[in-house]
């Protein structure tokens, strides 16, 4: 996630703004930069890379100056180098910005400018936000900036300096966090207090829609809508290890937490509501190969592999195409047939898999188009793809995949909306998935307020040696996804299985000592689904459902339950697998594990 670091004082800016730039590392980045005032006029330094290469760089430099703005970027929109990385200048180098968030009509503003003669240095989406108060910039920042909100659709928190008003710097926020700290002959804006803390506990925490005017020692707020409003003014009482994880115990429960937003990320910008679409700017360039594809390969590991086994339940149901799903290890090896009309979509958090990684050059080896689905922007799997989508989750800290999982199970469905409505799906069906879509984060906030609730469930089995997980149909990958969350965080030994399958065999396992977590989402096969239900409380399985709102008639069954709201088919698993990602970190966090880095386990397993 991107990082902003501002200040207005008496402090030497060149250190510190570094320093504020290494207390924000810890959220991931893959550029970094400043821009400061000397002599009249504005410096901009920025790298590809580390915070130590910027330094390295700046060493260079003599500036005596006591105000400037920084960020660390984490890239989405254009890759991850020195003209993408901020701060972003106006073409007249008279204004500086840093930015976090997604301006979603930024093509749309681009294309204006340009006819205006401008001429973008950069890829990014930010940079638009630099040229338009520079065009809008008359002699009063204010003014201009606030012209320029106006144009903005997506979200945003700044920082913008002004090389003819150096006693200022001018924040605005509207989905992206800021934070002002308030000093003695020094003010701080910055996108969380970590780098704040050092200097000052007296902070403001702005809200959408607000501006907020900086200088040394006095500071004013307006808000787009009214007039100046007034904002109290806050301590904190973190410490800075809290402060990295936000208040939060573990970076996965951070994470989990995050999902409202991450899942809203996942589609930003990407809804075409007028034809019940989407546009996934990623695969555009190839549309003559999209409409060609006849067959699908979905290839991946671990949490990306049960997203992939969602993605053709997906993609067979609404597209309509022929899906196959495979373990990139077991791709490798065995052969596969690929034929003309045959798409491979690889899909990888990291995008620096090994086994994901050798499988997608084993499928170009082999003449595939190959796709991605990843996360991290300029990756090796971004890179050596022909074409895909990112999913927009954020650094994901945590070893346990969660808000990864959830985007990439979106960005599946988005593929199949728009692979679908290219093919089969109607304008009406269109609308009902974006419809669903929207409804998501709130959805999602209303299950993550039963926390408290699933750490009391928890407390009743984090002391089992085994435990079952079963699901049909678009749940059993949840299913699996469940297990596998347990048992990489607790070591509980923990098994997925389509519920009707335990008749074959598992059965025989069930006793008293067996929890059976059953995802039971009213479905088509939902009254099948009861029957597994009775099968396992008939040999006194101890059941922990996951059902949907209303449905009381399949309480009588459970020993404990959570109840999710009904979405969509499709959808469902984005909803379902929330109770279970806090089941497995409650019940891992009660028997002492270490949640973010569980034993034996790397983030990115890059070796084969
Ligand atoms: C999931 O919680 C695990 N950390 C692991 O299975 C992970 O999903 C797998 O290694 C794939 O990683 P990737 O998505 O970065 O390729």
């Amino acid at each position: 996630m991107c990082g902003i670091f501002s200040y207005i004082g008496e402090k030497e800016i060149i250190s510190t703004l570094l320093s504020g730039l290494k207390r924000l590392e810890y959220r991931g980045y893959d550029s970094a930069g400043i821009s400061v005032f000397d002599n009249n006029k504005i410096i901009t330094i920025k790298e590809k890379g580390k915070i130590s290469s910027l330094a390295g760089i700046i060493g260079g430099y003599s500036i005596s100056s006591t105000c400037g703005i920084s960020h660390t970027r984490w890239a989405t929109h254009g890759e991850p180098n020195k003209i993408n990385a901020h701060p972003h200048t106006d073409q007249k180098e008279n204004i500086s910005i840093v930015h976090n968030g997604i301006i979603e009509n930024y093509l749309v503003l681009r294309r204006e400018l340009e006819k205006e003669g401008i001429v973008f240095k950069s890829e990014t989406d930010s940079e638009v936000i630099a040229q338009l108060i520079g065009k809008h910039y008359s002699g009063n920042l204010e003014k201009a900036v606030k012209k320029s909100l106006i144009d903005l659709e997506g979200t945003y928190g700044i920082a913008v300096i002004c090389k003819n008003e150096p006693d200022k710097i001018i924040g605005a926020r509207k989905g992206s966090p800021l934070i002002a700290g308030i000093g003695q002959n020094e003010s701080f804006l910055a996108s969380d207090v970590s780098p704040i803390v050092p200097h000052t506990r007296e902070v403001i925490y702005l809200e959408d829609n607000d501006v907020i005017v900086l200088e040394k020692n006095s500071h004013r707020i307006f808000n787009m809508a009214a007039a100046s409003v007034k904002k109290e003014i806050t301590s904190i009482d973190w410490d800075i290890s809290q402060i990295e994880k936000q208040g939060y115990e573990h970076f996965m429960l951070k994470e989990i937490f995050e999902q409202p937003e991450t899942i809203q990320n996942a589609s930003a910008g990407r809804i075409l509501p007028e034809d019940g679409t989407v546009k996934l700017g990623g695969l555009q360039s190839s549309l003559s190969d999209i409409d060609s594809i006849r067959r699908i390969m979905l290839i991946a590991c671990g949490t990306a592999w049960h997203a992939a086994m969602i993605g053709e339940y997906m993609l067979e149901n609404y597209a309509e195409i022929p899906v196959e799903v495979d373990y990139a290890s077991e791709f490798r090896y065995r052969n596969a047939v690929i034929e003309e009309g045959t798409a491979v979509f690889v899909i990888s958090q990291s995008g620096e898999t090994a086994d994901t990684l050798a499988a997608l050059r084993e499928a170009k080896e082999r003449g595939a188009r190959v796709y991605g689905i990843v996360n991290i922007v300029g990756s090796t799997i971004a890179r050596e793809t022909d074409a895909g989508i990112y999913i927009h989750a954020g650094p994901e800290i945590g070893v346990a995949s969660t808000k990864a999982f959830t985007s990439q199970v979106v960005s599946l469905a988005l593929l199949t909306l728009f692979l679908g409505r290219r093919r089969s799906i109607s304008r009406e069906k269109g609308l009902e998935i974006l419809d669903a879509l929207k409804k998501l984060p709130e959805q999602v906030r209303s299950i993550l307020k039963k926390n408290n609730e699933i750490s009391l469930i928890a407390e009743k089995y984090f002391q089992h040696k085994n435990a079952l997980y079963l699901g049909r149909s678009y749940n059993f990958p949840v299913a699996l996804e469940g297990a596998l969350k347990l048992k990489e965080i607790s070591y509980i030994h923990a098994e997925g299985y389509p519920a009707a399958e335990m008749k074959h065999g598992p059965i025989a396992l069930i006793d008293e000592d067996m929890p059976v977590v059953v995802i039971a989402s009213r479905c088509g096969i939902y009254d099948k689904l009861i029957s597994n239900i009775q099968e396992v409380k008939a040999r006194k399985g101890k059941i922990i459902i996951i059902a949907n709102e209303g449905d009381d008639e399949i309480s009588r069954f459970a020993d404990d339950i959570i109840y999710v709201p009904q979405t969509i088919d499709l959808l469902s698993p984005v909803l379902n697998v929330i109770p279970l990602q806090l089941l497995a970190y409650h019940i891992a966090v009660k028997r002492g594990c270490n949640v973010d880095m569980p034993r034996n386990l790397a983030k990115s397993v890059t070796v084969e």
